[in-house]
């Protein structure tokens, strides 16, 4: 396979995503089973992650999206998360299940779950693709629920996930060579 000449290597095949997404989502279909769900894709980088889940997701759900940014379109995130768009439905009284792409440092989950909890879900519980502990400033190990894999410390785009907007749509998830950030 020919990779980008800014890509390392291939840290997740196209393969290994799609067999750990499906079995997130039959654990899911079993914990949910008979609840009212609504899934929160954190924008952007859990879009292709969340499209894979849903679909995979049997129990009836519903799909929102909230929009945050820490990164100010670099490498190193800046502590201060900020909301760019809120949810479109009330979250009072649902099963809400935020889908994430990474968690990193644990910033934006940890504010994610403070602003969360403030609207009175019935449950409100993680899915996060990828977890990179090494990288923690944050203890949010209470409030990661589904984990796809846990991975390195080292720089991941692709299914999603960003260098500075760039690389998104990578079908796997590739280590980028340290050349083009550093
Ligand atoms: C990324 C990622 C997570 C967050 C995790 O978002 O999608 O939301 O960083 O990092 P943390 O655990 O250190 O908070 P980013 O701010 O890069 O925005 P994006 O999703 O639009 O790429």
């Amino acid at each position: 396979m020919q990779l980008p000449s800014d890509v390392k290597r291939v840290l997740l095949s196209v393969e290994a995503i799609d067999v750990r997404v499906q079995e997130l989502a039959d654990q899911i279909n079993t914990d949910y089973a008979g609840k009212d769900l609504i899934l929160v894709g954190v924008l952007k980088g859990s879009f292709i992650f969340l499209a894979d889940l849903a679909r995979k997701i049997t129990v009836p759900h519903r799909v929102d999206f909230i929009a945050l940014s820490s990164y100010n379109n670099g490498s190193v995130s800046s502590g201060e998360v900020r909301m760019i768009m809120d949810v479109r439905s009330p979250l009072m009284g649902h099963h809400v299940l935020l889908v994430e792409d990474i968690v990193d440092t644990g910033h934006t989950l940890d504010y994610l779950f403070r602003v969360f909890a403030m609207r009175y879900p019935t449950s409100l519980k993680t899915c996060v693709l990828l977890n990179k502990p090494s990288r923690r400033v944050v203890d949010i190990s209470a409030t990661l629920d589904y984990v796809g894999f846990t991975i390195p410390n080292v720089f991941v785009v692709g299914y999603g996930l960003d260098f500075a907007d760039t690389w998104r749509t990578l079908p796997y998830i590739a280590e980028l060579k340290e050349s083009c950030y550093s």
